[in-house]
């Protein structure tokens, strides 16, 4: 078929040029806007990252207070949009919950659906960077059968989502600095990762000119797979199950080498890093200081630190190039943090919010977009006739 290439996985080819996020996989280097991973985590905010991503550079004080109280100001939710988290069932997982109220946001703010307006586009970011943590917190209300909090708008973004999370209306909450800085930290870790399967769809949805909440709710639901954000859960659910089966961490490691259908060590692995995952690094620190902290020895947090030596020194992860992924830790500090594992993904995505906002925003602005449409290479039937059912 001509030109047509095959790339399955688009491992080859590159969709678009931006100027958000660099990785260098070889090296495991990963920069927003030029600046390393390393020094964000260490000494930036969500919030300051938030702004790094979306306007391309670090704010001045004024910029950033600027941007934090309007924010503040549109943390509440639409009584209305409230009463749409009764209509699903109890036991329904938060993220198709998530996706859902912000699919359902463009049913809210008709007026701001324009994706060529700028005005438009900065109050639904706006919006969305305010709104997406309240609504995280009511789906994890409504899993747990707690009534949900209101939004305290004296609050810091991540302070106002750990409150609407775990306070209850008749006590006062207390927020834990420990905590909020860790969790700060893992949004920044999670922020942007330039076109992974998630981005690439907000990207895609946004090529069709759909406007910001349809593209991140489609995003989300991307997000949603075990093989991309899911793996925190899944990284949980797998030392969960080492823990409770009679298998130990070698009869595990043998099923995962004989490729043993649907068994891979989540947490593992990773398309473009093939050294080190360098947010992997960075939370592995983290993961001692916060597991230590909060819930003292952790056997979960044994049994992943086994298989991260097995595997480190193994044949099969080393030639293929297989190291831990940024979801390999996640998971224990969140459990430790006090959240179930249900919201693992679900905390993955406030983190990546910024960063689907900043590469939507890149791609309605830039005059090469053109509307994503792959080709294929036909492999069906050659042309024949159709049949009449009786001599099928
Ligand atoms: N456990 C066992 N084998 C693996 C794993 C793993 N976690 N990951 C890759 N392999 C093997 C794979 O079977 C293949 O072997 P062979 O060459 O013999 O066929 C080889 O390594 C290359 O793997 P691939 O599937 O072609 O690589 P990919 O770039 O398509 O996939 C990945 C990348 C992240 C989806 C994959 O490594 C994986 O499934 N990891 C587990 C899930 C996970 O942790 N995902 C989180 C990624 S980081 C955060 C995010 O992006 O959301």
């Amino acid at each position: 078929t001509g030109h047509v290439t095959l790339d399955p996985g688009f491992v080859n080819t590159a969709s678009c040029r931006s100027a958000i996020t660099y990785i260098d996989g070889d090296a495991g280097i990963l920069r927003y806007r030029g600046i390393p991973i390393e020094q964000l985590a260490e000494k930036s905010s969500f919030l300051e990252t938030s702004y790094l991503l979306i306007y391309g550079e670090l704010p001045t004080q004024a910029e950033l207070d600027d941007f934090d109280q309007r924010i503040r100001r549109h943390t509440l939710l639409h009584e209305e949009l409230k009463r749409f988290f009764e209509g699903f069932p109890r036991d329904a997982h938060p993220m198709p919950v998530l996706s859902s109220a912000v699919s359902a946001l463009s049913t809210f703010y008709q007026d701001s659906l324009n994706p060529f307006d700028p005005e438009q586009v900065e109050i639904s970011t706006v919006r969305l960077l305010a709104k997406l943590p309240t609504i995280a917190a009511y789906a994890y209300k409504k899993s747990v059968g707690q009534p949900m909090l209101y939004p305290d708008n004296s609050l810091s973004l991540t302070d106002n989502f750990l409150r609407m999370t775990f306070g209850f209306p008749a006590e006062p909450y207390e927020v834990d600095p420990t905590l909020t800085k860790a969790l700060d930290q893992l949004f920044i870790l999670h922020a942007d990762h330039e076109q992974n399967c998630s981005t690439s769809t907000v990207r895609l949805v946004g090529s069709s000119q759909a406007n910001l909440f349809a593209s991140i709710s489609a995003g989300i639901n991307a997000l949603f797979g075990p093989l991309h954000g899911g793996a925190n859960q899944a990284v949980l659910e797998m030392l969960q199950g080492i823990k409770d089966s009679d298998d130990d961490v070698d009869a595990f490691m043998k099923k995962v080498k004989n490729k043993e259908q649907g068994v891979r060590l989540m947490g593992f692995g990773h398309r473009v890093y093939k050294n080190y995952d360098p947010r992997a690094a960075i939370i592995k620190k983290t993961a001692d200081q916060v597991l230590d902290q909060l819930a003292g020895g952790d056997e979960l947090l044994e049994i992943a630190l086994r298989l991260e030596e097995i595997a480190l020194a193994d044949d099969y992860f080393v030639e293929r190039k297989l190291y831990p992924n940024v979801d390999f830790y996640t998971g224990l500090i969140y459990k430790a943090m006090g959240f179930p594992t249900r919201m693992f993904t679900v905390l993955f995505a406030l983190g990546r919010l910024p960063g689907w906002i900043a590469q939507w925003r890149e791609m309605i602005e830039d005059p090469e977009t053109k509307i994503g449409r792959p080709r294929q290479l036909y492999v069906g039937a050659t042309e024949r006739d159709w049949q009449p059912v009786s001599s099928r």
